[in-house]
Protein backbone atom coordinates (compact mmCIF):
# COMPACT_ATOMS: atom_id res chain seq x y z
CA UNK A 1 0.00 0.00 0.00
CA UNK A 2 0.90 3.85 -0.36
CA UNK A 3 0.85 5.48 2.49
CA UNK A 4 0.57 9.14 3.45
CA UNK A 5 1.22 10.19 7.45
CA UNK A 6 0.51 13.54 7.67
CA UNK A 7 2.54 15.36 10.63
CA UNK A 8 5.70 16.54 11.51
CA UNK A 9 6.68 15.14 14.86
CA UNK A 10 7.65 11.88 16.64
CA UNK A 11 4.51 10.20 16.35
CA UNK A 12 4.46 11.17 12.72
CA UNK A 13 7.70 9.56 12.72
CA UNK A 14 6.89 6.23 14.50
CA UNK A 15 4.10 5.75 12.27
CA UNK A 16 5.68 5.63 8.96
CA UNK A 17 8.59 2.98 10.62
CA UNK A 18 5.83 1.14 12.16
CA UNK A 19 4.26 0.83 8.39
CA UNK A 20 7.28 0.51 6.57
CA UNK A 21 8.04 -2.36 8.93
CA UNK A 22 5.46 -4.44 7.38
CA UNK A 23 6.64 -3.30 3.58
CA UNK A 24 4.27 -0.50 2.93
CA UNK A 25 5.56 2.63 0.89
CA UNK A 26 4.95 5.52 3.34
CA UNK A 27 5.69 9.31 2.76
CA UNK A 28 5.22 11.48 5.50
CA UNK A 29 3.71 14.92 4.39
CA UNK A 30 5.14 17.33 5.68
CA UNK A 31 7.74 15.06 8.00
CA UNK A 32 10.54 17.06 9.20
CA UNK A 33 14.53 16.78 8.18
CA UNK A 34 14.90 13.59 10.83
CA UNK A 35 12.17 11.60 8.97
CA UNK A 36 13.56 9.63 6.12
CA UNK A 37 10.53 10.40 2.80
CA UNK A 38 9.16 13.82 3.79
CA UNK A 39 7.60 15.66 1.44
CA UNK A 40 6.50 19.10 1.29
CA UNK A 41 3.46 18.67 -0.79
CA UNK A 42 0.26 19.40 0.24
CA UNK A 43 -1.38 15.65 0.98
CA UNK A 44 -5.06 16.94 -0.59
CA UNK A 45 -2.27 17.10 -4.18
CA UNK A 46 -0.81 13.33 -2.89
CA UNK A 47 -2.03 10.22 -4.64
CA UNK A 48 -1.63 7.93 -1.59
CA UNK A 49 -3.99 4.88 -0.90
CA UNK A 50 -4.45 5.64 2.13
CA UNK A 51 -4.06 8.71 4.50
CA UNK A 52 -3.17 8.63 8.06
CA UNK A 53 -3.81 11.91 9.82
CA UNK A 54 -1.51 12.72 13.03
CA UNK A 55 -2.17 16.06 14.85
CA UNK A 56 -5.32 17.61 15.96
CA UNK A 57 -5.00 20.55 14.47
CA UNK A 58 -5.72 19.39 10.86
CA UNK A 59 -8.15 17.17 11.90
CA UNK A 60 -10.11 20.17 13.72
CA UNK A 61 -9.62 21.94 10.56
CA UNK A 62 -11.22 19.69 8.33
CA UNK A 63 -8.60 18.12 6.64
CA UNK A 64 -9.84 14.42 6.73
CA UNK A 65 -13.32 15.66 4.97
CA UNK A 66 -11.12 17.70 2.42
CA UNK A 67 -9.19 14.05 1.24
CA UNK A 68 -12.37 12.26 1.82
CA UNK A 69 -14.46 13.85 -0.29
CA UNK A 70 -11.56 13.78 -3.18
CA UNK A 71 -12.02 10.08 -2.74
CA UNK A 72 -9.05 9.17 -0.36
CA UNK A 73 -9.20 6.23 2.09
CA UNK A 74 -8.58 8.43 5.63
CA UNK A 75 -7.97 7.10 9.07
CA UNK A 76 -8.99 10.03 10.78
CA UNK A 77 -12.20 11.86 11.71
CA UNK A 78 -13.72 14.54 10.26
CA UNK A 79 -13.96 18.19 11.50
CA UNK A 80 -17.36 17.10 13.32
CA UNK A 81 -15.54 14.37 15.12
CA UNK A 82 -12.60 16.25 16.15
CA UNK A 83 -14.25 18.75 17.81
CA UNK A 84 -13.98 16.11 20.92
CA UNK A 85 -10.87 17.24 21.21
CA UNK A 86 -11.32 20.80 19.72
CA UNK A 87 -13.62 21.77 22.31
CA UNK A 88 -13.30 20.52 25.87
CA UNK A 89 -16.88 22.18 26.61
CA UNK A 90 -18.54 20.10 23.80
CA UNK A 91 -16.92 17.04 24.80
CA UNK A 92 -17.54 17.14 28.55
CA UNK A 93 -21.25 17.78 27.34
CA UNK A 94 -21.48 14.94 24.72
CA UNK A 95 -19.84 12.83 27.89
CA UNK A 96 -22.29 13.53 30.16
CA UNK A 97 -24.92 13.15 27.81
CA UNK A 98 -23.83 9.47 27.16
CA UNK A 99 -23.38 8.22 30.61
CA UNK A 100 -19.12 8.15 30.46
CA UNK A 101 -17.65 8.44 34.27
CA UNK A 102 -15.75 11.86 33.73
CA UNK A 103 -14.86 14.54 36.74
CA UNK A 104 -17.62 16.76 37.90
CA UNK A 105 -17.14 20.40 35.82
CA UNK A 106 -18.94 23.49 34.37
CA UNK A 107 -17.50 25.98 31.82
CA UNK A 108 -17.45 29.51 31.76
CA UNK A 109 -16.88 32.66 29.65
CA UNK A 110 -17.21 35.18 32.74
CA UNK A 111 -14.76 35.63 35.66
CA UNK A 112 -17.15 36.17 38.64
CA UNK A 113 -19.48 33.12 38.01
CA UNK A 114 -16.42 30.83 37.15
CA UNK A 115 -14.82 32.02 40.28
CA UNK A 116 -17.11 31.23 42.51
CA UNK A 117 -17.88 27.70 40.97
CA UNK A 118 -13.71 27.28 41.87
CA UNK A 119 -14.40 28.11 45.01
CA UNK A 120 -17.10 25.86 45.75
CA UNK A 121 -15.11 22.78 45.25
CA UNK A 122 -12.91 21.00 46.98
CA UNK A 123 -9.16 20.66 45.76
CA UNK A 124 -7.10 20.15 44.15
CA UNK A 125 -8.48 22.57 41.20
CA UNK A 126 -8.42 21.78 37.07
CA UNK A 127 -8.42 24.91 34.68
CA UNK A 128 -8.64 23.92 31.11
CA UNK A 129 -9.20 26.20 27.93
CA UNK A 130 -11.74 24.62 25.72
CA UNK A 131 -9.65 25.45 22.56
CA UNK A 132 -6.82 23.70 21.59
CA UNK A 133 -3.62 24.89 23.07
CA UNK A 134 -1.16 21.99 22.47
CA UNK A 135 -1.14 19.80 25.32
CA UNK A 136 -0.43 23.08 27.71
CA UNK A 137 -3.58 24.89 28.85
CA UNK A 138 -4.37 22.25 31.67
CA UNK A 139 -3.60 23.68 35.08
CA UNK A 140 -3.73 20.84 38.06
CA UNK A 141 -3.07 22.59 41.52
CA UNK A 142 -3.24 22.69 45.59
CA UNK A 143 -3.74 26.15 45.43
CA UNK A 144 -7.12 27.61 44.93
CA UNK A 145 -5.26 31.16 44.69
CA UNK A 146 -3.62 30.09 41.78
CA UNK A 147 -6.58 28.31 40.04
CA UNK A 148 -8.16 31.87 40.47
CA UNK A 149 -5.34 33.93 38.50
CA UNK A 150 -5.15 31.26 35.86
CA UNK A 151 -8.54 31.73 35.03
CA UNK A 152 -8.27 35.59 34.83
CA UNK A 153 -5.33 34.82 32.69
CA UNK A 154 -6.83 32.16 30.13
CA UNK A 155 -10.20 34.08 29.91
CA UNK A 156 -8.41 37.10 29.25
CA UNK A 157 -6.92 35.61 26.05
CA UNK A 158 -3.29 36.53 27.44
CA UNK A 159 -2.23 33.29 28.43
CA UNK A 160 -3.63 31.42 25.47
CA UNK A 161 -5.64 33.78 22.85
CA UNK A 162 -9.04 32.84 21.71
CA UNK A 163 -8.43 29.10 23.14
CA UNK A 164 -8.81 30.43 26.09
CA UNK A 165 -11.85 32.36 26.03
CA UNK A 166 -14.27 29.64 27.48
CA UNK A 167 -12.52 27.66 30.44
CA UNK A 168 -13.62 24.16 31.70
CA UNK A 169 -12.98 24.18 34.97
CA UNK A 170 -12.99 20.68 36.75
CA UNK A 171 -12.85 18.74 40.28
CA UNK A 172 -9.45 17.47 40.50
CA UNK A 173 -9.20 13.34 40.10
CA UNK A 174 -6.43 11.55 42.35
CA UNK A 175 -4.97 8.10 41.05
CA UNK A 176 -2.64 6.80 38.48
CA UNK A 177 -3.29 7.61 34.67
CA UNK A 178 -3.69 5.59 31.43
CA UNK A 179 -3.93 6.14 28.24
CA UNK A 180 -6.07 3.67 25.39
CA UNK A 181 -5.90 4.50 22.44
CA UNK A 182 -8.75 2.69 20.10
CA UNK A 183 -9.02 2.39 17.02
CA UNK A 184 -12.23 3.12 15.66
CA UNK A 185 -14.45 2.41 12.14
CA UNK A 186 -17.62 4.63 12.71
CA UNK A 187 -19.28 2.08 15.09
CA UNK A 188 -16.92 -0.69 16.15
CA UNK A 189 -13.87 -0.41 18.11
CA UNK A 190 -10.41 -2.18 18.90
CA UNK A 191 -8.06 -0.92 21.46
CA UNK A 192 -4.23 -0.93 21.39
CA UNK A 193 -2.21 -1.84 24.31
CA UNK A 194 -2.65 0.40 26.86
CA UNK A 195 0.61 2.88 27.93
CA UNK A 196 0.98 5.82 30.56
CA UNK A 197 2.92 9.54 29.79
CA UNK A 198 4.53 11.50 31.97
CA UNK A 199 2.91 14.65 31.42
CA UNK A 200 4.98 16.99 33.66
CA UNK A 201 8.41 18.49 32.69
CA UNK A 202 10.50 17.18 35.63
CA UNK A 203 11.68 14.07 36.81
CA UNK A 204 9.76 12.97 40.11
CA UNK A 205 6.66 14.16 38.00
CA UNK A 206 7.06 17.88 38.99
CA UNK A 207 6.57 21.32 37.01
CA UNK A 208 4.64 22.29 34.31
CA UNK A 209 2.42 20.23 31.83
CA UNK A 210 3.91 19.45 28.57
CA UNK A 211 2.96 17.98 26.00
CA UNK A 212 4.41 14.60 27.40
CA UNK A 213 7.88 13.78 28.69
CA UNK A 214 7.86 9.66 28.19
CA UNK A 215 5.56 6.91 27.85
CA UNK A 216 5.96 3.22 28.97
CA UNK A 217 3.69 0.26 27.39
CA UNK A 218 2.09 -2.05 29.32
CA UNK A 219 1.39 -0.38 32.18
CA UNK A 220 1.56 -2.78 35.74
CA UNK A 221 -0.27 -0.88 37.94
CA UNK A 222 -4.05 -1.37 35.60
CA UNK A 223 -5.98 -3.85 36.35
CA UNK A 224 -6.20 -6.30 33.92
CA UNK A 225 -9.53 -5.92 32.50
CA UNK A 226 -9.16 -1.40 32.47
CA UNK A 227 -9.29 -1.73 28.46
CA UNK A 228 -12.15 -3.26 28.26
CA UNK A 229 -13.89 -1.53 31.11
CA UNK A 230 -12.74 2.02 29.18
CA UNK A 231 -14.04 0.54 26.08
CA UNK A 232 -17.50 -0.38 27.09
CA UNK A 233 -18.19 1.87 29.70
CA UNK A 234 -16.82 5.52 27.60
CA UNK A 235 -15.25 4.34 24.28
CA UNK A 236 -18.76 2.49 22.41
CA UNK A 237 -20.91 4.76 24.63
CA UNK A 238 -18.91 8.08 23.17
CA UNK A 239 -18.84 6.29 19.48
CA UNK A 240 -23.17 5.55 20.07
CA UNK A 241 -23.49 9.41 21.11
CA UNK A 242 -21.40 10.22 17.98
CA UNK A 243 -23.57 8.28 15.54
CA UNK A 244 -26.86 9.74 16.85
CA UNK A 245 -25.66 13.33 15.78
CA UNK A 246 -24.86 11.84 12.99
CA UNK A 247 -21.07 11.46 13.24
CA UNK A 248 -19.22 8.60 11.30
CA UNK A 249 -15.84 8.33 13.32
CA UNK A 250 -13.16 6.56 11.95
CA UNK A 251 -9.78 7.34 13.82
CA UNK A 252 -8.25 6.92 17.20
CA UNK A 253 -10.48 7.70 20.03
CA UNK A 254 -7.57 8.46 22.40
CA UNK A 255 -9.35 8.05 26.25
CA UNK A 256 -7.02 9.98 29.38
CA UNK A 257 -8.26 8.05 31.81
CA UNK A 258 -7.69 7.82 35.59
CA UNK A 259 -7.96 5.14 37.98
CA UNK A 260 -9.78 6.45 40.38
CA UNK A 261 -11.02 4.16 43.46
CA UNK A 262 -14.63 4.31 41.64
CA UNK A 263 -13.29 2.92 38.61
CA UNK A 264 -11.72 4.51 35.41
CA UNK A 265 -13.04 7.81 34.70
CA UNK A 266 -12.19 10.25 31.53
CA UNK A 267 -10.08 13.21 31.52
CA UNK A 268 -9.95 13.54 28.28
CA UNK A 269 -10.57 12.52 24.71
CA UNK A 270 -8.29 13.24 21.77
CA UNK A 271 -8.96 12.38 18.14
CA UNK A 272 -5.63 10.92 17.25
CA UNK A 273 -2.37 9.05 18.30
CA UNK A 274 -0.59 10.04 21.75
CA UNK A 275 2.47 11.58 21.09
CA UNK A 276 4.70 10.04 22.77
CA UNK A 277 2.49 6.84 23.39
CA UNK A 278 2.42 5.73 20.01
CA UNK A 279 6.35 5.75 19.81
CA UNK A 280 6.02 3.64 23.16
CA UNK A 281 2.98 1.33 21.46
CA UNK A 282 3.74 1.25 18.13
CA UNK A 283 7.45 -0.86 17.86
CA UNK A 284 5.52 -3.87 20.48
CA UNK A 285 2.74 -4.22 17.94
CA UNK A 286 3.12 -7.64 15.69
CA UNK A 287 0.18 -7.58 13.83
CA UNK A 288 -0.30 -5.24 10.35
CA UNK A 289 -0.97 -1.79 11.30
CA UNK A 290 -1.67 -0.58 7.55
CA UNK A 291 -4.10 -3.10 7.54
CA UNK A 292 -5.81 -2.43 10.79
CA UNK A 293 -6.18 1.28 10.15
CA UNK A 294 -6.88 0.91 6.28
CA UNK A 295 -10.00 -1.02 7.95
CA UNK A 296 -10.94 1.13 9.89
CA UNK A 297 -10.58 3.69 7.85
CA UNK A 298 -13.11 1.78 5.43
CA UNK A 299 -15.97 1.50 7.80
CA UNK A 300 -14.88 -2.41 8.10
CA UNK A 301 -12.86 -2.86 11.05
CA UNK A 302 -12.03 -7.27 11.50
CA UNK A 303 -8.58 -6.83 13.00
CA UNK A 304 -7.53 -7.65 16.37
CA UNK A 305 -4.20 -5.86 16.96
CA UNK A 306 -1.55 -8.02 18.66
CA UNK A 307 1.34 -7.06 20.72
CA UNK A 308 4.51 -8.68 21.89
CA UNK A 309 5.60 -8.92 25.34
CA UNK A 310 8.18 -7.00 25.50
CA UNK A 311 8.32 -3.98 27.41
CA UNK A 312 8.51 -0.54 25.95
CA UNK A 313 9.85 2.72 27.48
CA UNK A 314 10.31 5.87 25.48
CA UNK A 315 11.94 9.01 26.69
CA UNK A 316 11.83 12.45 25.36
CA UNK A 317 14.54 14.69 24.82
CA UNK A 318 13.35 18.23 24.91
CA UNK A 319 15.23 21.32 24.52
CA UNK A 320 16.64 23.76 27.29
CA UNK A 321 13.98 26.00 28.54
CA UNK A 322 10.91 23.42 27.40
CA UNK A 323 8.01 24.19 27.55
CA UNK A 324 8.44 27.93 28.93
CA UNK A 325 11.13 29.19 26.58
CA UNK A 326 12.42 26.52 24.58
CA UNK A 327 16.20 26.94 22.85
CA UNK A 328 16.44 26.42 19.39
CA UNK A 329 19.42 25.99 16.61
CA UNK A 330 21.77 23.72 18.80
CA UNK A 331 23.33 20.50 17.13
CA UNK A 332 21.75 17.23 17.60
CA UNK A 333 24.68 14.52 17.09
CA UNK A 334 24.66 10.84 18.12
CA UNK A 335 21.43 9.92 16.22
CA UNK A 336 23.08 7.13 14.72
CA UNK A 337 24.89 5.50 17.72
CA UNK A 338 21.84 5.56 19.39
CA UNK A 339 19.81 3.92 17.03
CA UNK A 340 22.08 1.15 15.99
CA UNK A 341 21.18 0.01 19.17
CA UNK A 342 19.69 -3.42 19.51
CA UNK A 343 16.03 -2.66 20.47
CA UNK A 344 15.84 0.98 20.07
CA UNK A 345 14.43 3.57 18.49
CA UNK A 346 14.59 7.00 17.66
CA UNK A 347 11.85 9.61 16.22
CA UNK A 348 12.68 12.88 15.03
CA UNK A 349 10.46 16.03 16.35
CA UNK A 350 11.03 19.47 16.72
CA UNK A 351 14.40 19.19 14.37
CA UNK A 352 15.36 20.94 11.18
CA UNK A 353 18.36 21.26 8.89
CA UNK A 354 20.71 24.24 9.32
CA UNK A 355 21.79 26.26 5.92
CA UNK A 356 24.98 23.20 5.86
CA UNK A 357 22.57 20.41 6.19
CA UNK A 358 23.04 19.58 9.54
CA UNK A 359 20.29 18.35 12.45
CA UNK A 360 19.42 20.88 14.77
CA UNK A 361 17.01 21.33 17.40
CA UNK A 362 13.86 23.18 16.34
CA UNK A 363 10.79 22.86 19.07
CA UNK A 364 10.45 22.02 22.85
CA UNK A 365 10.27 18.19 22.65
CA UNK A 366 13.28 16.76 19.84
CA UNK A 367 13.60 13.73 19.87
CA UNK A 368 11.97 10.32 21.18
CA UNK A 369 14.04 7.66 22.47
CA UNK A 370 12.21 4.82 22.63
CA UNK A 371 14.13 0.91 24.10
CA UNK A 372 11.96 -2.58 24.28
CA UNK A 373 13.05 -4.87 26.57
CA UNK A 374 12.30 -7.92 28.11
CA UNK A 375 10.85 -5.98 31.45
CA UNK A 376 10.34 -2.36 31.99
CA UNK A 377 13.08 -2.11 33.91
CA UNK A 378 15.57 -3.01 30.92
CA UNK A 379 13.66 -0.84 28.46
CA UNK A 380 14.29 1.83 31.19
CA UNK A 381 18.05 1.17 30.88
CA UNK A 382 18.44 0.49 27.39
CA UNK A 383 16.37 4.05 26.59
CA UNK A 384 18.46 5.87 28.79
CA UNK A 385 22.12 4.35 27.70
CA UNK A 386 20.63 5.37 23.97
CA UNK A 387 20.20 9.09 25.11
CA UNK A 388 23.53 9.24 26.53
CA UNK A 389 24.78 8.94 22.80
CA UNK A 390 22.78 11.85 22.11
P1 LIG B 1 -6.17 17.00 29.36
O1 LIG B 1 -5.52 17.81 28.28
O2 LIG B 1 -7.59 17.30 29.62
O3 LIG B 1 -5.87 15.56 29.23
O4 LIG B 1 -5.32 17.27 30.68
C1 LIG B 1 -3.93 17.09 30.71
C2 LIG B 1 -3.52 16.44 31.99
O5 LIG B 1 -4.00 17.21 33.09
C3 LIG B 1 -4.10 15.05 32.20
O6 LIG B 1 -3.35 14.06 31.59
C4 LIG B 1 -4.03 14.95 33.70
O7 LIG B 1 -2.70 14.68 34.13
C5 LIG B 1 -4.38 16.36 34.14
N1 LIG B 1 -5.82 16.45 34.39
C6 LIG B 1 -6.79 16.81 33.49
N2 LIG B 1 -8.01 16.79 34.06
C7 LIG B 1 -7.83 16.44 35.33
C8 LIG B 1 -8.72 16.23 36.45
N3 LIG B 1 -10.02 16.44 36.35
N4 LIG B 1 -8.16 15.85 37.61
C9 LIG B 1 -6.83 15.66 37.74
N5 LIG B 1 -5.94 15.83 36.75
C10 LIG B 1 -6.43 16.22 35.56
N1 LIG C 1 0.66 12.40 25.44
C1 LIG C 1 -0.42 13.26 25.50
C2 LIG C 1 -1.09 13.53 24.23
O1 LIG C 1 -0.76 13.01 23.19
O2 LIG C 1 -2.02 14.33 24.25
Amino acid sequence: MRICVVGSGGREHALALALRRAGDEVVVAPGNAGIPGSVATDPVELDADLVVIGPEQPLVEGLADRLRAKGRLVFGPGADGARLEGSKRWMKELLAGAGVPTARHAAFAELAPAVEFLRSLDGPWVVKTDGLAAGKGVLVTDDVEEAVDDVGAKLSGAAFGAAGRTVVIEEGLTGSELSVLAVCDGARAVALAPAQDHKRVGDGDTGPNTGGMGAFSPVPAAPPDVVDVVLDTAVLPTLAALSARGIDYRGVLYAGVMLTTEGPKILEFNVRFGDPEAQAVLPRLDSDLASLLAGAAAGRLTDEPAFSDDAAVTVVCATDGYPVSPRTGDRIVGLDAAGAMEGVEVCCAGVAADAGGALVTAGGRVLDVTALGPTLDEARRRAYRAVSHL
